[in-house]
């Protein structure tokens, strides 16, 4: 019996779904976790994304011993026709991780007509060789989060028989195809983005990538089927006890190795661009004016425009 345990618990650790805790990171652990960075906007929106020093001084980001706060400028009107927009942040972690899960704790989400916020995975260098899988992404405030890969050419997923609660939006992960609408699956629930999901005081999205699938999950703050370990955010999770995911991608017709290699996570709050700017989204999201316009002229409007976090838990 005791050896019987004892062998248990040795190989617990490679059991699949079964992983370690290697890195917890809260509060002013975000800034040795993330690198900021200042670079223009690869989808062309109507944002300046600032260093760290300052979104220090501007207090675009803040930390506390549990709370971690990432935010667009709410104060200033955009006059300067050189300005390439409103100022935000854009962070990306310093380590990279290929197999792994990780849990985002998140309170809040920037929400406002013209944001497009998003916590994604890629390999920027490598983009899209090495694979992208956005967890977290919408636009104007509308509808549901929608989970997505981006991949090279030959990557594709099937439209019907995953074990998974969204709904399927897109098959083919090619970047290059669809005008690089990727391969998606929308959220059922309604409090996975934007207002609804402030509204419910958050929740946790989680993903894990293995060499034969990825799949994510989003729990929002009160459920009651929150894994335990998701909601305990301890040293070891067992993706085996978190239920059918809100998108599965499997492998029928991508092999991942192939399509991922080391991917940092980023977490970005644009506006407007190539996705949140279109004339025919933002028209129909019910947004005033033009989104360039709205988001230059109506600081005010981006008071809630920030992300809040209360941990990112990694396990490899
Ligand atoms: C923000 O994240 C999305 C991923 O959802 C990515 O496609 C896009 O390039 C990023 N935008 C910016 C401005 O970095
Ligand atoms: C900076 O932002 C934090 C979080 O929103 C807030 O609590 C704090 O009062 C702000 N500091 C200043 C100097 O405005
Ligand atoms: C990202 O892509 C670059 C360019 O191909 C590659 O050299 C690097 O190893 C990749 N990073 C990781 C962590 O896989």
């Amino acid at each position: 019996m005791q050896t019987a345990l004892l062998i248990a618990s040795l190989l617990s650790p490679v059991l699949a779904g079964t992983y370690s805790r290697s890195s917890n990171i809260v509060g002013e652990g975000f800034y040795n976790a993330f690198n900021f960075e200042a670079i223009p906007d690869p989808t062309d929106g109507r944002v300046n994304y600032v260093s760290e020093a300052t979104a220090k001084a501007d207090n675009l980001t803040f930390a506390s011993a549990n709370t971690f706060i990432l935010r667009a400028d709410y104060k200033t009107v955009i006059s300067d026709s050189s300005s390439t927009g409103r100022n935000s942040v854009r962070i990306r972690t310093n380590a990279a991780y290929t197999t792994h899960a990780a849990v985002f704790d998140v309170e809040h989400m920037p929400q406002g007509c013209g944001t497009w916020p998003a916590i994604w995975e890629t390999n920027e260098s490598n983009w899209p060789a090495g694979g992208e899988v956005d967890i977290v992404e919408g636009v104007n405030d509308q509808g549901t989060d929608q989970i997505t890969l981006h991949t090279n050419p030959g990557c594709t997923m099937p439209s019907s028989g995953r074990t998974q609660t969204g709904t399927v939006v897109g098959t083919d992960c090619d970047a290059e195809a669809n005008g690089n609408a990727g391969c998606g699956v929308k959220s059922t629930v309604a409090s996975s983005y934007g207002p609804s999901f402030n509204a419910a005081g958050g929740g946790w999205y989680a993903i894990e990538r293995t060499n034969t699938f990825i799949n994510v999950w989003f729990w929002t703050r009160d459920a009651s089927n929150v894994p335990a370990d998701v909601r305990a955010g301890g040293t070891s999770v067992n993706t085996g006890g978190w239920g059918t995911p809100t998108a599965n991608f499997p492998n029928t017709d991508c092999n991942f190795p192939n399509f991922f290699d080391g991917n940092n996570i980023i977490i970005n709050l644009t506006f407007c661009g190539d996705w949140a700017g279109q004339s025919s989204v933002y028209a129909s999201s019910g947004c005033p004016s033009t989104c360039v316009d709205y988001v230059d002229q109506n600081p005010s409007a981006f008071q809630n425009a920030y992300f809040q976090f209360n941990s990112i838990n990694i396990y490899t």
